[in-house]
């Protein structure tokens, strides 16, 4: 999720674009550039690290000129460096681009473009948008960008400028955002509202396949058949603070809501045809012996990542029939693990920084087994050390508590699994293609339980009255309840305990008091039975049952005191689906009991010290 701002006008630009860059901030990034229009040619100033860095190197070059853009950039492809930090040029200086997005065929674009005789020079894949602008350029930068964006698959919002047409700038979108800000002879590009809305409030959302060409005093926007189309710019009334969350009142609501998209940006260019094949080859490099011959997998990780993890254990003994263990990495790097010979190693993290995880990996490197880093920050230390990286595309995760960078975590261990049981032939081809099938759906699946999102305020109400919840589940459902009791308690401060549904009779049972809420997750229909009774043992004791069950679970309905259901799905993907009522308990009953949600006392995001 890098950010991108531009200016055309009266104005120098420059002044616009580090000022856009710093209202951009917030969405997190790891170097930042910018692009100006000077009477000598197309500047380009760009630093890895803080904005402050790119204003030192700026410093009093004089950067004058009424057009440019600049961008923040979240590392995808290639790690953090100057390099690879926007903008790009293509082979002649004359083009400069700026991209957020993923560009999923650039290695076939790459490799048809340097026989063409373009020269690369970053390891990114916007260098290829850059090169592929620059090969169809005939005299018209806007015919050249329209061109140029048929040819690539994947993502992209990017903002273009040649020397020879200093009077506009062109920008492009497909499944990332870009708007324009219309002025007085001056219109501004950006990411989102935040970087806008202290120059002007009326703004053009640019919808997928459109193409912009601005200039001062006008904005053109054309479809993809490179028409022309008559669009009324759209009045925006958010003041900036909103503006930074997509107008919701926290970042923690927000990153929930984002959650299709993180799930669709992490599959892309995996997960091929509908979900019917699965590809991670290029990126895992295991040769398909390297892949049978794992007899053990180990995964290590903490807090939410660790959660994961246990999603995983129950998906890859059940699917690849091979032994899984699990460990909070501040236990296993202390705990001398048995790891036999030709364990795989997984460590999970969001930050890529956390100070156990990363001890646990040393430990595991040490002892010369093979690692596989799950990870969501390129250039993380996690994701150097670790030598095999599979990362999550959840963009930056601004909340302390983690939601989407979890759901992609879990994406990224269904994909493995499923990848890992094609390779050992464990599974016919019909059945893969069905679980790929699943799991392409999943996003589309999640978006409707998002769109019951006002169900779940009632529940909450009743939940922030207390001071003590149970989470309860079988099977997978028992490693998401342990999500849903965490995420309660870091926002809500309620003391909130996950069980294994058939453990609450050995003592816990006796904690069961008139009224108090137990949420039970009964998801898993090989086991519905048995977590019917589990529910009729609370229920007999005065607890008060919000369940979560799949459509078509109707035997729960009257044994409980309010249930949401969850789109039908082979258990086996239901903890995708099921987590998402719970962050959504988890945040509103924060919000009920007036708690600092994006910011929860005593945490911090990324925990770099033990
Ligand atoms: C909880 C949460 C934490 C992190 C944990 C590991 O919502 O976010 O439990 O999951 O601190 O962090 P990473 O994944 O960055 O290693």
């Amino acid at each position: 999720m890098s950010g991108i701002v531009g200016y055309i006008g009266k104005m120098q630009a420059y002044p616009f674009l580090i000022e856009g860059l710093y209202k951009l901030e917030y969405r997190g990034y790891d170097s930042a550039g910018v692009a100006v229009q000077c009477p000598d040619g197309l500047k380009i100033i760009k630093t890895k690290g803080e904005i402050s860095n790119l204003e030192e190197k700026v410093g009093k070059n004089l950067l004058a000129g009424n057009a440019g853009f600049g961008h923040l950039r979240w590392a995808t492809h290639g790690k953090p460096s100057e390099i690879n930090a926007h903008p790009h040029r293509a082979c002649s200086d004359d083009f400069a681009l700026v991209h957020n997005g993923i560009i999923e065929n650039y290695l076939q674009l790459r490799q048809w473009l340097e026989s063409e005789g373009h020269r690369f020079i970053s390891e990114t894949d916007t260098e290829v948008l850059a090169h592929l602008i620059e090969h169809y350029y005939r005299g018209d930068l806007l015919e050249s960008v329209q061109e140029a964006i048929k040819k690539v698959t994947g993502s992209f919002a990017l903002v273009a400028g040649v020397r020879g047409e200093k009077d506009r700038l062109i920008c492009a979108r497909k499944d990332a955002p870009l708007m324009i800000g219309l002025g007085e002879n001056e219109n501004y590009i950006s990411s989102d509202f935040a970087a806008l809305l202290p120059h002007t409030r009326k703004i053009h959302i640019l919808e997928d396949m459109e193409t912009a060409l601005i200039t001062a005093s006008a904005v053109k926007i054309f479809n993809s058949d490179c028409t022309v189309l008559q669009k009324k710019a759209q009045q925006i009334n958010w003041d900036v603070t909103s503006a930074e969350k997509s107008g919701y009142e926290h970042f923690m609501l927000k990153e929930i809501m984002e959650q299709p998209q993180a799930l669709r940006d992490t599959m892309r260019g995996r997960l091929l045809d509908g979900g019917k094949k699965i590809d991670l080859s290029s990126e895992l490099n295991f040769t398909t012996q390297e892949i049978k011959d794992f007899a053990k997998v180990f995964i290590v990780a903490c807090g939410t990542a660790y959660h994961a993890g246990l999603v995983g254990k129950y998906l890859m003994e059940k699917i690849l029939r091979l032994p899984v263990e699990v460990d909070v990495a501040s236990e296993f790097r202390y705990r001398d693990p048995l790891l036999c010979e030709n364990t795989l190693v997984i460590v999970i993290s969001q930050s890529g920084e956390t100070a156990d995880t990363l001890a646990a990996l040393r430990l595991a490197r040490e002892r010369g087994h093979k690692i596989l880093a799950i990870t969501n920050v390129v250039g993380s230390s996690v994701a150097r050390e670790a030598g095999r990286v599979l990362f999550t595309y959840a963009g930056p995760e601004i909340a302390v508590a983690s939601t989407k960078a979890y759901l992609t975590q879990l994406l990224a261990l269904y994909m493995l699994t499923y990848y890992f049981a094609q390779e050992r032939n464990l599974l016919e081809q019909k059945q893969l293609e069905k679980a790929g099938e699943s799991l392409f759906n999943l996003p589309a699946q999640v978006e409707t339980i998002l769109d019951r999102e006002k169900e779940i305020p009632k529940m909450a109400d009743y939940l922030s009255r207390w001071e003590n919840a149970y989470f309860i589940g079988r099977n997978m459902d028992f490693a998401v309840a342990l999500e849903g009791a965490l995420k309660l308690k870091e926002i809500s401060y309620i003391h909130a305990e996950a069980y294994a549904a058939g453990e609450l009779k050995h003592g816990t049972l006796a904690l069961v008091v008139e009224g108090i809420p137990v949420m039970a997750l009964a998801t898993q229909n090989a086991v519905l039975d048995k977590s019917l009774s589990n529910i009729k043992e609370i229920k007999a004791r005065g607890g008060y049952v919000h369940c979560f069950a799949q459509e078509g679970s109707e035997a729960l309905q009257n044994e409980v005191d309010s249930i949401f259901y969850l789109p039908p799905a082979e258990d086996v993907f239901l903890p995708v689906l099921a987590v998402i009522p719970l962050q959504l308990l988890a945040y509103y009953t924060a919000v009920a009991r007036g708690c600092p949600i994006d910011n929860p006392r005593n945490l911090t995001k990324s925990i770099t010290v033990e």
